[in-house]
């Protein structure tokens, strides 16, 4: 019998961007919409198996080899030191990473306390400006931060502008732009090649058909 490709698959928005992609690429992703709790789906004809995952788990998936592929936002990768083999970018999941704050505050004077997800990218990117920051490491709700008082700035995720506005908070600076990768462990990739090949083809071929205009 031959062996299941594990591919690891992030829940939530980016697996909605994620299922026109890989039908464009000719994979049939009813069992990847499908409405029920099962966290493992496959799909026997092209032998894949697909595990569903909160997105900041794909990567150590990935990375012990519990899954040979995956889908995962840049914004993850850079925030884990993680050693996997990047292919391809699948652009989708577009955001950007940004500073942000309460409109019209004034700038920080001092030490500025900054709430966010992403520990290390926002050490990193204050620490490349020379700016000591007092990084507060929170899960979610980010915008919260500087409305009541626990932080002065963010750094978080940006998509459609929406949440930030809705809290009284604007873009100061942005710290990079992100998308969504596929990777590979090292290992799967080197061993894997005759089957994980053409699926990255396949992938990167639905890349282009989505980017070129339609005729
Ligand atoms: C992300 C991000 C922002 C929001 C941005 O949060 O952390 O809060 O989306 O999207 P927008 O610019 O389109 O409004 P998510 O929805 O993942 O929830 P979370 O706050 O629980 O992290």
């Amino acid at each position: 019998m031959k062996e299941w490709l594990t591919v690891a698959l992030p829940k939530g928005r980016v697996l909605r961007a994620v299922a026109p992609l890989f039908s464009r690429a000719g994979f049939d992703t009813s069992a990847l919409l499908a409405d029920d709790r099962t966290l493992i789906r496959v799909d026997p004809e092209k032998g894949l198996r697909y595990l569903l995952l909160k997105p900041d788990d794909v990567p150590t998936y990935v990375e012990y080899g519990s899954a040979d592929l995956g889908i995962c936002g840049r914004d993850v990768l850079a925030e884990r030191a993680c050693d996997l083999y990047q292919p391809l970018d699948l652009g989708i999941g577009r955001c950007r990473m940004v500073v942000a704050s309460v409109v019209g505050a004034p700038e920080v004077t001092g030490v500025p306390r900054v709430a966010t997800k992403y520990p290390r990218t926002a050490a990193e990117h204050f620490a490349r400006r020379g700016v000591q920051a007092d990084i507060v490491h929170v899960i979610g709700s980010v915008e919260l931060a500087p409305l009541v008082g626990l932080a002065d700035v963010i750094v978080d995720l940006v998509e459609t502008g929406e949440t930030l506005a809705q809290n009284g908070l604007e873009v100061r600076e942005v710290v990079a732009q992100v998308s969504s990768v596929l990777i590979a462990n090292r290992a799967a990739y080197k061993l894997g090649q005759q089957r994980i090949r053409p699926i990255i083809d396949a992938l990167r071929g639905a890349v282009k058909s989505g980017i070129l205009p339609q005729a």
